[in-house]
């Protein structure tokens, strides 16, 4: 996600800003500014698209002497990467600017409000509208303005928010999204990771959802949104840098599990409305020909197929048109048939996949149309899509997929409803349970996380000397296995399989053995007893199990050495919640076996050749 400093105080705020920015440089961004105010009580702003050495040198020499500044890294989720979209955002009198993690639902309504009521916006993004409402509410109070411009948002965010009038003062809000405070005796910041001022202090106020701070250099002052105070406990933060750069986590890859409710919350933003609708808005201009189709094909490599594994077989159950997945790399040399009728869905958390985007290409020039599954705004696959569904879950470090892939399949299980709404063949009634079980889903990921992250270490270490794993599932649980296979054998090594359960034995049973335990993904579903039946097959070859199963599932531990719980939640998600205790799974293996989990040997983030 984007980045966000803040500092208030008796010291130069530029190249302070600077540097907290260059402590977030990790995560990624596409673009980054800063917002300054003179010793004349002038808005000093400077944005650039790009690294952040665009932004250093654009104010260079021209940096003004300033105490009190708010600064940005973005990481587009709404509109291009360019200067113009990078924050701080002003209002129309350039007085008031803001600076925004996280994504404004209503942001369209809002600004269709703001520009009938005659605010000037500049740029394309959710942010600024924040900027002007701000302003719409300001009668001299920041702290104020804020809480009355928040009643007014939907979605997610942590701001910075300074007034070129109000002297020494910041004022920072968060909702799902994390800010923080620090506080150093005459000089106060504020900041969206701890790493970010680190260097200053470690004496640190974490936000809780709702709150407003009032920040001042001598402190800070917290209300919730009506402007009743808060208590909140100051930590202090004993963190190496590199520790604090995984936001206390030891490996990206663990924070990023631990992310994924916040993730889906953002991917889901704008997408489930209040009334518990499926909203799509980035397909309405192919609803014509969305209406017209035929099949649909799907194309993506690795965790990616995976996830597409579960948007096909929705897509297919929802509109009754044929739809499957075939790996970039086969449907390159060995295309289906293509034609205007084949709508053609690329999913690429990079966005950069040599082998998705070639076929891809192939498939617009025979003329399908297209939509592109993505994480990452501007990337090579957006230029070849008639539309583009963002993930909208914040920049991933570690090489091996994890808040993507939940991500992957909760946004094409939500288009695969659009589009069978579209088509007149999902029931309202479907789509509305399938919204209501959206909706829960970043609170169950948030339970399955707490469920299992304290035991998964103690489970690892038990399982840690095996030969091999065989995961199972069946139907809305084998996509999980996949999946599940492949972060266990590409970050610790070890041999994994996955396979349909009704396969084993036509095969891979032979494997199964003391040494040769048996995974099986047995949420409740619609072929749960046909599971049971194949984990019974390979118990009665001594093959050790460890099952994930559904909260108050009361017979699976009759049939599993160990279980790994998770929430109950609709079928066609099921493997957003199935997957998070194989991560942790795979995770603890890694580290039992002294592999290196954000890096692992031979691979890369993205794979942009052939
Ligand atoms: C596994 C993993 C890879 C990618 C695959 C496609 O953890 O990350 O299997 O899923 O290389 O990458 P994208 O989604 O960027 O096209």
């Amino acid at each position: 996600m984007c980045g966000i400093v803040g500092y208030t105080g008796p010291r130069e705020a530029g190249p302070i800003l600077m540097e907290g920015l260059s402590r977030l440089e990790y995560r990624g961004y596409d673009s980054a500014g800063i917002a300054l105010v003179d010793e004349e009580g002038q808005m000093f702003v400077e944005k650039k698209a790009g690294k952040l050495a665009n932004l250093s040198t654009a104010i260079a020499e021209r940096t003004p002497h300033s105490a009190m500044g708010i600064a940005h890294t973005r990481w587009a989720t709404h509109g291009r990467p360019n200067d113009l979209n990078a924050h701080p955002h002003a209002d129309c009198s350039g007085k008031i600017t803001v600076i925004h993690n996280g994504i404004i639902e209503n942001f369209r309504e809002l600004r269709d409000g703001l520009e009938a009521r005659g605010h000037r916006l500049e740029s394309e993004t959710d942010t600024e509208a924040l900027a002007h409402l701000v302003e719409e509410a300001y009668a001299g109070d920041l702290a104020d303005a804020v809480r009355a411009a928040l009643r007014r948002v939907e979605g997610a965010y942590a701001i910075a928010v300074m007034h070129r009038d109000e002297h020494g003062r910041l004022v920072g809000a968060r909702k799902d999204v994390p800010l923080i405070v620090g506080l150093n005796g005459e000089e106060s910041f504020i900041a969206s990771d701890v790493a970010a001022i680190l260097a200053h202090t470690n004496r640190v106020i974490f936000l809780e959802e709702g709150d407003i701070a009032d920040v001042r250099p001598s402190g800070v002052e917290i209300t919730n949104v009506a402007g009743v105070p808060q208590d909140r406990a100051e930590t202090v933060i004993d963190w190496s840098p590199e520790v604090a750069e995984k936001g206390g986590f030891e490996h990206f890859m663990l924070k990023e599990i631990h992310e994924q409710p916040n993730a889906l919350r953002q991917a889901l933003a704008g997408r489930v409305t209040r009334d518990h609708r499926i909203h799509v808005p980035e397909i309405e201009a192919m609803i014509p020909t969305l209406g017209t189709i035929t099949r649909i094909e799907l194309v993506a490599c690795g965790t990616a197929s995976y996830a597409a594994q579960v948007g096909a077989s929705a897509l297919e159950a929802w509109t009754g048109l044929p739809a499957r997945v075939t790996v970039g790399s086969e449907f390159r040399y060995s295309p289906p048939p293509l034609d205007a009728g084949t709508l053609v869905i690329a999913v690429t958390q990079s966005g950069e996949t040599a082998d998705t985007i070639a076929p891809t290409r192939l498939a617009r020039e025979r003329g399908c149309p297209i939509i592109a599954v993505t994480n990452t705004v501007g990337s090579a696959i957006t230029r070849e899509a008639g539309a583009v569904l963002f993930l909208q879950a914040g920049p991933e470090i570690a090489v091996a997929a994890s808040k993507t892939f939940v991500t992957q399949v909760t946004t094409l299980v939500v288009l695969a409803a659009a589009i069978a709404r579209i088509r007149g063949s999902m029931t309202e009634a479907a789509e509305i349970e399938l919204a209501h079980a959206l909706r829960d889903l970043p609170d169950a990921a948030q339970r399955a996380l707490e469920l299992n992250a304290p035991h998964a270490s103690d489970l690892a270490r038990r399982y840690v000397n095996s030969r091999g794993f065989m995961f199972v599932g069946r139907g809305a649980t084998y996509p999980a296995a996949l999946e599940g296979a492949l972060k266990l054998k590409e970050i610790s090594y070890v041999h994994a399989e996955g396979y349909p359960a009704g396969e084993l034995k036509h095969g891979p049973i032979s494997l199964l053995d003391a040494e040769c335990p048996l995974v099986a993904i047995a949420t409740r579903s619609s072929t749960y007893d046909k599971l049971i039946s194949n984990v019974m097959e390979g118990r009665a070859r001594d093959a050790r199990v460890i099952a994930v199963a559904t909260e108050g599932d009361l017979q699976i531990e009759r049939f599993a050495d160990d279980v790994a719980w998770v929430p109950a939640t609709h079928e066609a998600v099921s493997s957003v919640l199935a997957i998070i205790p194989l991560q942790l799974f795979a995770y603890h293996m890694a580290i039992a076996r002294g592999t290196d989990v954000d890096q692992p040997r031979n691979l890369a983030k993205s794979v942009t050749v052939e």
